[in-house]
């Protein structure tokens, strides 16, 4: 039995078994048989991007982006679970499953949608799976069983705090998270998710998803671009030149700093106005914790504006993986390795 860890987000899927991990855009597309398209893209990925499942055959991530002609992204869960979360999951899955080989799986929903979903994905993904993984590069094709025995759904920012709280092993490695009240908050693409431990129990009161995700900053940004450039720079193209404080749009470079500092300040001014409201009630928060790959992002903005003590996620980890780490954590805490 193995325990895998995938977190399903709204801008990247990630999984890991706790050795290795993978993350893709969260994007499906139908796939092109016939194309010659995957020996085309620049670099092989590691992992297939390429699934059939039934009689139905998808491109996912970076490969669904830029090959896919019918492509699809949705913020609705409904339609999320209908459509994309199988086809994401189970491509995240693939690489870490030995075919037949039962394993227990540990993921997570947005707050928001916690309650309402967490049967519907329980039964979507606990089953034996048969599916085609296409290699990419050689194209070889190699059926699969991926034979999903148990799953537990936690609500997401759930996952880093089990990071923090739990060893390699899935043994308690630090006693506050146990005993204290512990206020998450995780800023992903789309959204942010707002949410307290209070000894490790969920507290409604507490939690909240809101659409104060990066991708406002990344509007922002791209807002004032499309001014000066005549050029509406995709959202998710933006990443690289925000990080490095530049972008060369028709061979022209564009200064990024003073405008990613504004959007981000703004954005961490909302959030801190909302977070602060939620948890007006709970002024005996003994800590917060920033995770998620926006969080990282934004943190040295919103963390002086909280009220209340800030603590550090693991500086030397993409903080996008901060919630699949702690979902296998916690997987290995429930049902051992
Ligand atoms: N190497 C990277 N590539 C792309 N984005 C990165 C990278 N490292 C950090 N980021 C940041 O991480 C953000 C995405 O974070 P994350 O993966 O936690 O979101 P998500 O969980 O998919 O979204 P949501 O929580 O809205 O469902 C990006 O918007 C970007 O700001
Ligand atoms: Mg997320």
């Amino acid at each position: 039995m193995k325990v895998l860890g995938a977190d399903i987000g709204f801008g990247y899927t990630k999984a890991t078994d706790g050795k290795q991990y993978q993350v893709f855009k969260s994007i499906v597309g139908e796939a092109n048989e016939a194309q010659f398209g995957e020996s085309l893209l620049p670099g092989v990925p590691q992992f297939p991007r390429h699934i059939a499942i039934g009689n139905q055959s998808y491109f996912v991530g970076e490969l669904a982006e830029q090959q896919s002609r019918g492509r699809g992204f949705t913020l609705d869960q409904n339609q999320f679970l209908a459509q994309y979360a199988k086809p994401l999951a189970l491509t995240a899955l693939a690489p870490f499953v030995a075919s037949g080989d039962p394993v227990r799986l540990v993921t997570g929903l947005p707050i928001s949608f916690f309650r309402r979903y967490k049967d519907p994905l329980t039964t979507l993904l606990q089953q034996r799976h048969t599916v085609t993984v296409v290699k990419p590069g050689t194209g070889e094709r190699e059926e699969k069983v991926i034979n999903v025995e148990k799953v537990r759904v936690i609500p997401q920012p759930f996952g880093s705090m089990f990071n923090l709280m739990l060893n390699d092993i899935g043994k308690p490695a630090s006693q506050r998270f146990i005993t204290e009240k512990i206020g998450i908050i995780d800023i992903g693409f789309r959204t942010a998710d707002y949410t307290i431990s209070d000894k490790t129990r969920y507290s409604e009161r507490g939690s909240q998803s809101s659409d104060s995700g990066i991708a406002v900053a990344y509007t922002a940004i791209a807002n004032v671009l499309q001014e000066k450039s005549g050029v509406n720079v995709e959202l998710y193209r933006l990443y690289e030149g925000v990080s490095r404080g530049t972008i060369k749009i028709k061979g022209k470079r564009y200064d990024l700093t003073g405008l990613v500092q504004q959007a981000f300040q703004q954005l961490a001014t909302r959030i801190a106005q909302e977070v602060n409201r939620l948890w007006s009630d709970d002024w005996d928060l003994d800590a917060i914790v920033i995770t998620g790959g926006g969080g990282a992002a934004l943190s040295a903005y919103l963390a002086p504006l909280l009220e209340g003590e800030v603590l550090p996620m693991p500086a030397d980890q993409d903080a996008r993986l901060n919630n699949v780490h702690g979902y296998w954590k916690y997987g290995l805490h429930l049902w051992g390795a």
